[in-house]
């Protein structure tokens, strides 16, 4: 029986994570250590709350003697770190919270981690599975879609966010090849899917668009994001830590790259078809676009395929529908994640930015 010790496992792709892999496995325990952030919600895990296979815990991965402690009483055999802050937005108000999370965090788990498995023969079966993103690459050309990005492709991270991310990665690596610590790296492009808290685009647009509030699109919605469906990453991700060699690199992604107008759209045309026929495009608003804001990413995933033979299984006009229908008939669950702090969020977030002309 293999025990996964998930960081961040209350979030959403974490959550997505957690779900797959018990009901995937009926054999396999999964230790969840989540701090309980804004963005982390047990409510997504309420079908495993009762599960003896889940043991939750809330702490902070910054926190070295509690991930100790954790390593220690459950002896996991892979851990697999999701635990970060994710939203770009709030990294250009605040950075600090993204060092301290997202490297010092990382970092603290590496240590504990070498700390728990290194014996005189090597670190056994063990292995660290840092989710990555693609984001660490920086921005590509909009004018040549033959350009992707590729494994070996140059870090250029170049908001908060991506800088905390490649910083991790950076140590990861490091930890490779200081400590011969067996790790993978799994860079992933934008997911969609259950249980995204409603600060990314398309769980903002629905909830905005069911609610009559203006869509928020930054600049000339046309920069591009390569959309993976959550269910696809996380088999990827299991896939990675049962069969890839350590000291690997994968790139997660589905050829799917799509302009950030069009997603507004197909919110647009589900909410008018599915929920409210007054519901159109009159609610877009172009508004002031975000500081630094990368135009396009792109994902070649020719090595996860080629070597481990992965392949994304969810079409984008499929998951798309799926992933509206779920918020459709889960609106408890929005209404409970836009309750409270939310409202002050968007305010702070939104209020000021310029409408376009
Ligand atoms: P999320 O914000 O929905 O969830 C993050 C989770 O981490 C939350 O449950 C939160 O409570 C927890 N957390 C935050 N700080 C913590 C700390 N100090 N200690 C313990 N737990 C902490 O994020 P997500 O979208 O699910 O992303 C998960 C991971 O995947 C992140 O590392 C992100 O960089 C990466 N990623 C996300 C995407 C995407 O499209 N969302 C794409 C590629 C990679
Ligand atoms: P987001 O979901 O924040 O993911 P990321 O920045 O990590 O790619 O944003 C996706 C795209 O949508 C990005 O180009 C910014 C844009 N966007 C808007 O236009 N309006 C919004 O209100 C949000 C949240 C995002």
């Amino acid at each position: 029986m293999k025990t996964y010790f998930v960081t961040g496992g209350a979030g959403f792709i974490g959550s997505n994570f957690v779900l797959h892999i018990l009901n995937t496995y009926p054999d396999v325990r999964i230790v969840n250590v989540d701090k309980l952030t804004y963005a982390g919600n047990l409510e997504n895990l309420a079908s495993v709350l009762d599960d003896e296979r889940h043991i939750f815990i809330q702490a902070d991965i910054c926190d070295r003697t509690a991930m100790a402690q954790a390593i220690d009483a459950y002896k996991p055999d892979f851990v697999v770190n999701f635990a970060a802050e994710s939203h770009v937005d709030r990294s250009i108000v605040d950075p600090g919270i993204f060092c301290q999370t997202n490297v010092a965090g990382t970092q603290t788990l590496l240590d504990v981690c070498r700390d728990a498995w290194k014996t005189s023969s090597g670190y056994g079966d063990h292995k660290f599975l840092q989710v990555s993103t693609d984001e660490v690459y920086g921005s590509l050309p909009e004018d040549d879609k033959s350009v992707l990005f590729r494994e070996d492709t140059p870090l250029a991270p170049r908001s908060p966010y991506s800088a905390s991310k490649a910083s991790a990665d950076l140590f990861v690596k490091a930890y490779h090849e200081t400590y011969g610590m067996p790790v993978n790296i799994t860079r992933c492009s934008n997911n969609y899917g259950p249980f995204q808290f409603p600060e990314k685009l398309i769980p903002l647009m629905f909830h905005n668009a069911c609610n009559h509030v203006k869509l928020p699109v930054y600049g000339d919605g046309m920069n591009i994001r390569d959309w993976l469906y959550v269910e696809d990453h996380c088999r990827a991700i299991d896939l990675v830590l049962n069969e890839a060699p350590v000291g690997e690199v994968y790139n997660i992604g589905g050829h799917n790259e799509r302009t950030n107008i069009h997603i507004v759209e197909q919110v647009i045309q589900y909410v008018h078809n599915n929920i409210d026929t007054t519901v159109d495009a009159s609610l877009i608003e172009h508004v002031t676009d975000r500081l630094g804001h990368d135009r396009r990413y792109g994902i070649d995933p020719t090595k996860i395929g080629r070597d481990l033979g992965w392949q994304p299984e969810t079409p984008f006009e499929v998951g798309i529908i799926k992933t509206l229908d779920w918020y459709r008939t889960h609106q408890a669950w929005i209404d409970n994640v836009t309750s409270g702090q939310y409202q002050s969020y968007y305010e702070r977030m939104y209020k000021n930015r310029e409408v376009l002309s």
